[in-house]
């Protein structure tokens, strides 16, 4: 239980939902996978689990399986491809969708047994701003903000910097603009979001890329595979690839679980 993890932990998550979590999660996770890297990706969209089905795999057991003391963590892990292993969130399931922080907890402490240990473990949260989504992004060395060129978007991905910050002193915040059709632009996207926080809150941002609309993302959908696997060079593979390479070269933390865990109960902190 006490054992040291070098597990960096990266959650992307968005506010708003439908802006492309699970797609940048998953190509991550491939991406990073595909360098050799051990990764683990977590479906947590925890009542409504989709990473399984991009991917046309079926597990047989899965998080609700865990939490029913039925299976341990790493026995619900799914072989993906390029070596990515997955651990499949339960859909439709109402007492998954409600767990609470510390059920939480308990399905993560199954991480101490699971081996190889991972290098990454990806998260990818549902969409909100409820007390699941902030209690996975709670646990991250990193929180991936997905936006999309969009008031909607940019108001929830604000609403979203602003209650981990404010409520739980959360400062790592790595924006990826989606789905825009011009770098420039959505280099001014980030700018006005880093502008909003850092007058209001005096937080900086930083952008870990922009994603462009790409026809090659639905078609990899529709094929059940991954983005690299349709295509190494179609314009969203190449900024995944630069936004995995520039993850990699964030100073890695090393906390236990056990740490990770005691902070999930901490509940909310008095930003200073
Ligand atoms: N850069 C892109 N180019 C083209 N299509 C994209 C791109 N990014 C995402 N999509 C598509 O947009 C749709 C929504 O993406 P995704 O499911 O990843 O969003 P999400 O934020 O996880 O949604 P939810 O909040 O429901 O979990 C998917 O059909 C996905 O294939
Ligand atoms: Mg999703």
């Amino acid at each position: 239980m006490d054992a040291k993890h070098t597990t960096r932990i990266i959650a992307v998550s968005s506010g708003k939902g439908g802006v492309g979590k699970t797609f940048l999660s998953l190509q991550l996770a491939a991406s990073l996978a595909s360098r050799g890297k051990q990764v683990v990706l977590f479906d947590g969209d925890l009542g409504l689990a989709n990473v399984h089905v991009l991917l046309g795999l079926k597990p047989e057991f899965d998080l609700a399986d865990v939490v029913a003391g039925r299976q341990a963590l790493r026995d619900i892990l799914l072989e993906g491809p390029r070596g990515l292993r997955i651990v499949p969130g339960a859909s439709g399931q109402r007492e998954i969708a409600e767990l609470d922080a510390v059920a939480i907890a308990g399905v993560l402490r199954g991480f101490d047994e699971v081996d190889p240990v991972p290098d990454y473990l990806i998260i990818d949260t549902g969409a909100g701003i409820g007390s699941q989504v902030t209690t996975l992004a709670r646990l991250a060395d990193v929180l991936v903000v997905v936006a999309q060129d969009e008031p909607a978007s940019l108001a929830d991905a604000y609403g979203l910097i602003k209650v981990m910050h404010l409520d739980f002193n959360f400062q790592k915040f790595e924006i990826v603009i989606n789905g825009g059709n011009n770098l420039r632009r959505s280099e001014t996207i980030f700018q006005r979001l880093d502008d909003v926080c850092r007058k209001f809150m005096g937080l900086p941002l930083e952008m870990a890329g922009a994603i462009p609309y790409d026809e090659t993302v639905a078609q990899a959908a529709r094929q059940r595979k991954l983005l690299m696997d349709v295509s190494e060079i179609c314009p969203a593979m190449t900024a995944i690839r630069q936004i995995s390479l520039r993850l990699e070269s964030l100073p890695l933390q090393s906390e236990s679980w056990d740490f990770l865990i005691d902070r999930l109960k901490l509940g909310k902190v008095t930003a200073s």
